[in-house]
Formats: structure tokens, C-alpha cells, sequence
């Protein structure tokens, strides 16, 4: 089996600081980095910066920086950020390094080589917002401004002398790898739109720019700039060190497993990519997944609206792990989700402080009391005991599958659900009543401990710091979580020390 995963986020454009939408793509990203990573893969996790174009140049002359010392400013606030938000990725790259531009020049020469590439002239509409072409029927004009409908970014008109890329060409072959490939495009509510984007016949693209020079030269021809799509999605390669296909790096990660993007930038990975690849001879990735949008105050984040919710702000007010835990849990993977202080507080306090944190706390505090501090030795599993443990055991490959599917939802859900459980196990158990019977008072004890254990097992791609934090009453470190350990009830050292450990979760007074 294939035990090497590829994930990626989008590459961020450095022309401002990073929002909530970029931490919900790498936070999302770490979760199934890290829950790979337990799951016995070799993972490389690639974020980073895209910091060429006319986007990025503009945004510069605007504070009057010179353009790269602008990019290194801000991209390193997005660098700062994997940090802040304790991803676990691998590399972190920007399109301005050499490594890149190399790369990227390759390619550029590889499909001039396969005569994919020629010279012509572009006349139509460009949004610089988006670094996309548009047609006419795209464009819509509002207040006197022509805007694209999809973005309602503006566009401007561009005649200019300009290379093409012969992605018509690319139409029906491009048909036929979705068809061989129904899950290449994820979630399928967003399949049939790429389709029929392609169904409606496919133009060649204009693939270099010649009016501005913020961005890497097309060999043989310095007036000409790569257009900023073709530089910006080769980093999935460059990153492997392209065109080095022999090193260890690229024989084990490509074809990536997974790119994980914003839906808005769905047509450039699931047409464009796949066709310069197709176009370079160079396999296809195996998953595009466009997530959906966070919205503040329903509407999608941006600096034009000021609805900007910055994710330092809220992690220094609330913690890390409540972010990423509300982030995943409450906006639903694949569709756009609304978030509110509010609703995080509400989850701070019923999921992790009410049923995880207090869960811990309980199940400890009275081992600590009545099993001399102490994993109980002598159990006997009954039937209750072994159907909330078996439940773990039982949907092994199902999580799996579902982690496959990037159906998070159905992870987080069985947790919440199993948490539920578990404190009903112990309150409808009454392990307070049996200190008669040690057997089954030890039993017991022994379960909600295995389930606090398993659960701390699964958080750990959510809230990894909580996690790590909570597995210490067993003397667990990070290295000891492996996912396939959740299917064992007997995972725990009978006559183990157990550790108090101090509070995981403080709740929010929401009177404050
Ligand atoms: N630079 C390109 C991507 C190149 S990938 C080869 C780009 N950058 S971006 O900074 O504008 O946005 C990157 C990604 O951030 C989006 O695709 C999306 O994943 C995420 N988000 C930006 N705003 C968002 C929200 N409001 N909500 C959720 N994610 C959004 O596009």
C-alpha cells in the first residue's frame, strides 16, 4: 500500500496580512497532515507564498516598497503564521526563490519543446485582482465598472502581444480523466460546474505578459513575464525539486495526494493545472478539493468590505486549539460557513471545557481517589463496558475511509457523539456506588480511561497542543499517538501511575 501523502494548501498572494480564510485552508491542511502522520504515513505538507504579478507589483508601489523587500515583509508574516497556528508543514516555499524560477522555467521549456506554447495577441478583459482572463459574457458592468460576475472583482481591457497556451487542444483529453476519475474534483457538488465549463469548449490561454515585470522571464524572450497561474502552480513541483524527477522527494510524493484550495480557485487546478501537466508529459495529482468560503457576517472576508476577522486577534483572546476546534467542528468541510465570536465561545465551553475537558478531569480525580492513583489491574470487561469501546474498533476503516473522502464531518461528529457517550458511561454507571465491588468499580474506571485515551488519540489532528496536554495523565507522549492503537481496549499500562493535570479548557463567562 501506498504509504507516502502529498498535501498542499494554496499559496498565499503576500499583498496584504494573512486573514481568517488563509488560516482555515492550512488549518484544515494540518488536520489531515497530522492525521496521516498517526496513521503511519510519510507525510510532506507544502504551504507558502505566491508573490509575483501585477497584483502583488501594484500592492507594492502602493506603499512605495521595492517589490521583493515588500514580499519578504509580509510573506513572513504568513511564515510566522504556520507557526502561530502549529502546522505541521514540511516546507514552506515562495515563488521568488531560485529553486522555483528554475523550475518553473523548465517547464515553460518542456511544453515550448511539445509545441504546447506560441506567439500571438492577447485583446480582452484581465482582472489583475484575480490574475484572470475573462470573456465578455463573464463581465458585467455596475456604477460604470466592468467587474467579473463570478468575483465582482474589476477588470480592465488588455490588447497586447502575448503567449498562448494551447489549452483547447487539452478539451476532450481533460473530459476524459474527470470521467476516469470521478473523485479528481471533490466535493462533487463542485464537479459539474469544471465539467461544464470544459464542455463549453475550452480557448487557448494567454499565458505571458508583456506590460509589466514583476515576475519570472519566459526563456529566450526577456519582455515577455510568465503569467502568473503557470508560475504559481508549478510550486507543487518545484517544491520536489522538478525537474530532478529521480530525487527521493519527487519519487515519493508525486503525484500529490491532495491539493486543498478555496472553491474560487477551483477552474485553475482542476483545468489549467491538469493541462500543463498533461501538456508536460508530468502525471496528474489524484485529488483537487475546493472548500467552501468563511464568511463574516455572511459574506466572504475581504479588505474591500472590512469584514476582516483577524485569527491572531481571536487565538490571543481565546487560545489556539478553540479556534481550530471551532473552525473545523462548526463550519460544515465543503460548504461556506458563518462565524461568530459568539458560536466559538459556545463551543469552547459545551464541546471542550463541558464534555472533553471535564470528562478528563472527572475520570482522573476519582482514580486518583479510589485505584490508589493508579491504571486499575484486575477488570472484567461486560457488555455495556465493550460496546462504547468496540464502537472504536468497529469504525477503524470507516474513519478511515471517510478521512479519504475528506468527509471531516463525519470525523468530528463521532467524536462529539463518543464524548457524549462517554460521559453517560460514567454517570449512568456509577462508579461511586461500587466501592463494594472493586472489580467493577476498577472496571469501570479502566473504560472512561480507555475512551479519554482513544479520544485524546483522535483529537490530536484538531487540537494537537490539548491533546499532547491531556494524554499526559498516562505518561503519553506525541510519538506514542498512532490511530490504529484506537481500536485496542487494553492500549493502557495496567498499574500505571496516573497524572493529575491541570485544566484544559477554561470556560468563557459570557456575562463578561
Ligand atoms: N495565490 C493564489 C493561490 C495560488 S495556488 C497555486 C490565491 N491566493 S489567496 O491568498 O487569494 O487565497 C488563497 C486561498 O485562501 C483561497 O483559495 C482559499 O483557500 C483561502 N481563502 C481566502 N479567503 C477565504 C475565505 N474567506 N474563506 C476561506 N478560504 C478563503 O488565490
Amino acid at each position: 500500500m501506498d504509504k507516502n501523502y502529498y498535501i498542499t494548501t494554496p499559496i498565499y498572494y503576500p499583498s496584504a496580512k494573512p486573514h481568517m480564510g488563509h488560516a482555515y485552508s492550512s488549518i484544515i491542511a494540518d488536520f489531515f497532515a497530522r492525521f496521516k502522520k498517526i496513521d503511519g504515513y510519510k507525510v510532506y505538507f507544502l504551504t507558502g507564498t505566491d508573490e509575483h504579478g501585477l497584483k502583488i507589483q501594484r500592492a507594492a508601489e502602493k506603499k512605495n516598497l521595492d517589490t521583493l523587500k515588500f514580499c519578504d515583509e509580509i510573506s513572513k508574516t504568513f511564515k510566522d503564521l504556520t507557526k502561530t497556528l502549529n502546522l505541521t508543514n514540511t516546507d514552506f516555499i515562495r515563488t521568488t526563490e531560485n529553486r522555483h524560477k528554475q523550475s518553473v522555467q523548465h517547464l515553460w521549456n518542456e511544453l515550448k519543446k511539445n509545441d504546447e506554447i506560441y506567439l500571438s495577441k492577447y485583446s480582452g478583459w484581465y482582472s489583475v485582482s484575480d490574475e484572470a482572463f475573462y470573456n465578455n459574457d463573464e463581465i458585467e458592468e455596475i456604477d460604470n465598472k466592468k467587474i467579473a460576475i463570478s468575483s465582482k472583482s474589476p477588470v480592465e481591457w488588455v490588447d497586447e502581444e502575448s503567449y498562448f497556451f494551447r489549452l483547447s487542444k487539452w478539451e476532450k483529453p481533460l473530459l476524459d480523466f474527470y470521467e476516469k476519475n470521478p473523485d479528481f474534483i471533490s466535493p462533487n457538488s463542485r464537479k459539474n460546474e469544471v465539467i461544464s465549463f470544459v464542455k463549453n469548449g475550452l480557448k487557448d490561454l494567454s499565458v505571458s505578459r508583456k506590460s509589466f515585470s514583476w515576475g519570472i522571464k519566459v526563456p529566450n524572450d526577456d519582455h515577455h513575464i510568465i503569467y502568473v497561474w503557470l508560475d504559481a502552480l508549478t510550486n507543487y513541483i518545484s517544491a520536489l525539486n522538478y525537474p530532478d524527477t529521480n530525487n527521493e522527494l519527487y519519487k515519493n510524493f508525486w503525484p500529490a495526494s491532495l491539493h486543498l484550495i478555496g472553491k474560487d480557485i477551483l477552474r485553475f487546478h482542476a483545468v489549467y493545472w491538469p493541462a500543463f501537466l498533461l501538456a508536460a508529459k508530468i502525471e496528474l495529482p489524484k485529488k483537487v478539493y475546493g472548500h467552501g468560503w468563511i464568511l463574516s457576517n455572511q459574506e466572504k472576508m475581504s479588505k474591500s468590505k472590512g469584514n476582516i476577522l483577524d485569527p491572531l486577534e481571536i487565538i490571543d483572546q481565546y487560545g489556539l486549539d478553540p479556534l481550530r476546534y471551532y473552525l473545523i467542528k462548526e463550519v460544515s468541510f465543503g460548504n461556506d460557513g458563518n462565524i461568530s465570536q459568539e458560536r466559538l465561545e459556545d463551543c469552547i465551553n459545551s464541546d471542550l471545557a463541558n464534555n472533553y475537558g471535564n470528562l478528563c478531569q472527572r475520570v482522573t480525580a476519582f482514580a486518583i481517589k479510589n485505584c490508589q492513583s493508579k491504571i486499575p489491574e484486575k477488570i472484567e470487561f461486560n457488555k455495556d463496558d465493550l460496546s462504547i469501546l468496540d464502537k472504536f474498533s468497529n469504525n477503524l476503516e470507516n474513519i478511515r475511509l471517510n478521512i479519504d473522502n475528506q468527509n471531516i464531518n463525519f470525523y468530528i461528529d463521532f467524536i462529539v457523539n463518543s464524548l457524549f457517550e462517554a460521559n453517560k458511561y460514567f454517570n449512568d454507571q456509577e462508579p461511586w456506588k461500587k466501592k463494594e465491588d472493586p472489580i467493577r468499580l476498577n472496571t469501570i474506571v479502566y473504560t472512561t480511561l480507555e475512551i479519554v485515551r482513544k479520544i485524546s488519540f483522535m483529537l490530536y489532528p484538531i487540537i494537537p497542543a490539548s491533546s499532547i496536554k491531556a494524554l499526559k495523565i498516562f505518561d503519553l507522549k506525541e510519538k506514542d499517538i498512532e490511530f490504529n492503537s484506537i481500536g485496542n481496549n487494553n492500549f493502557l499500562k495496567k498499574g500505571n501511575l496516573i497524572n493529575k493535570i491541570d485544566i484544559l479548557f477554561n470556560k468563557i463567562d459570557k456575562n463578561d
